[in-house]
């Protein structure tokens, strides 16, 4: 019995046959998302060498992609909001979490999607973030202090992957590079500093093709 339904789901979810997108077609993504810094802050004003990191955080992730033509998509990617820890870095990295913050990273590509001629679709993208900063706090080390993070754009670089299932569904896997940098505005001692966050995007979402 648990064999056949087995079975019968492999059945399901494997495609008959692979079809390449088409001008027209619109596909939507949702699954977990990761947004992973890669970067740190310049010295705060607290003397040479300390500094602020954001650390990794998971959201719910949500990506669309409308077809312009059989090859050029236009892909933009949403989420829940992502809440990152600001934890102290260089040689104050042992304060651990001084502050916290929210974002929203609108993101807007333009993806080329290869013809594999089978039911992978591979594509690469490049575009547009806009980030979004909210929800500032200060804790541990910078409590009681006020905290603000300018809203940042740049450059994003994305190279992603779906997989056909049955009846137009598809698993997908995308992974992003996004320039976000923004300046911290934090009152008392540590003053204003430039924070380079450059994240790498990571998703894993079940999607439709509409
Ligand atoms: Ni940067």
């Amino acid at each position: 019995m648990k064999k056949r339904f087995a079975t019968t789901l492999l059945a399901t979810l494997i495609a008959t046959s692979a079809q390449a997108y088409q001008a027209g077609d619109f596909l939507l993504r949702a699954g977990p998302a990761g947004v992973l810094p890669t970067g740190d802050s310049d010295d705060t004003g607290l003397g040479a060498g300390t500094k602020v990191e954001a650390q990794d955080a998971w959201s719910l992730g949500i990506t669309f992609t409308y077809m312009a033509t059989d090859n050029i998509g236009v892909g933009v990617l949403a989420a829940w909001p992502f809440t990152h820890d600001i934890d102290g870095a260089g040689t104050i990295s042992s304060v651990g979490t001084v502050g916290e913050t929210k974002h929203l990273p609108p993101t807007v590509t333009v993806q080329y999607h290869f013809d594999s001629g089978s039911n992978l679709h591979p594509y690469v993208g490049a575009g547009l973030n806009y980030t979004y900063f909210f929800d500032e706090k200060t804790k541990g080390a910078l409590a009681g202090e006020s905290l603000s993070l300018d809203s940042s754009w740049g450059l994003a670089g994305e190279i992603g992957v779906d997989y056909d299932l049955q009846n137009d569904w598809l698993l997908g896997a995308q992974l992003f590079y996004i320039d976000i940098d923004t300046k911290a505005k934090v009152s008392g001692a540590a003053g204003n500093f430039d924070v380079e966050i450059d994240p790498w995007v990571v998703m894993f979402s079940v999607g439709k093709k509409f």
